[in-house]
């Protein structure tokens, strides 16, 4: 399938899930307000990664927050490929020094914004293409 429809409604802040997208995990995270500051508190002098990677925007776009998540008004919800960007095992989350995602193959830390922060990863998490197509439901690819 080319795309596919998520119900995230019952993904209360604090609350996750994985959805499978052309054979890859994709995070969804309903991010608390606490891990949003805490990713927005973090100066992009600091990432490892500066680039938003993020397929719905510009390729050159920065690593904030914002850029990050799924934009204005929703800035609390995530949409991430589950896949470490060193050789590709699958992050837990809540996990790490950073409050985000860990892997646990080689080490590498994720912070709350899926961005690399610590261990041998070179990229952030991927963001692919998806759209709200309600308050409830995200449309991916
Ligand atoms: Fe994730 Fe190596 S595959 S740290």
């Amino acid at each position: 399938l080319a795309s596919i429809e998520v119900d995230v409604s019952s993904l209360q802040p604090g609350m996750s899930l994985t959805a499978k997208w052309r054979g890859k995990p994709v995070f969804i995270r309903n991010r608390t307000e606490k891990e949003v500051e805490e990713a927005k508190a973090v100066q992009l002098s600091d990432l490892k990664d500066p680039v938003a990677r993020n397929a719905n925007i510009a390729a050159d776009a920065q690593a904030t927050d914002i850029d990050r998540s799924a934009g204005e008004g929703k800035e609390n919800w995530i949409v991430m490929i589950g896949s470490c960007t060193h050789l590709g095992c699958v992050p837990l989350g809540q996990a790490g020094d950073f409050g985000g995602w860990f892997c646990p193959c080689h080490g590498s830390h994720y912070d709350t914004a899926g961005r690399i922060r610590k261990g041998p990863a070179p990229m952030n998490l991927a963001v692919p293409s998806f759209a709200f197509t309600s308050d409830t439901v995200i449309k991916i690819g």
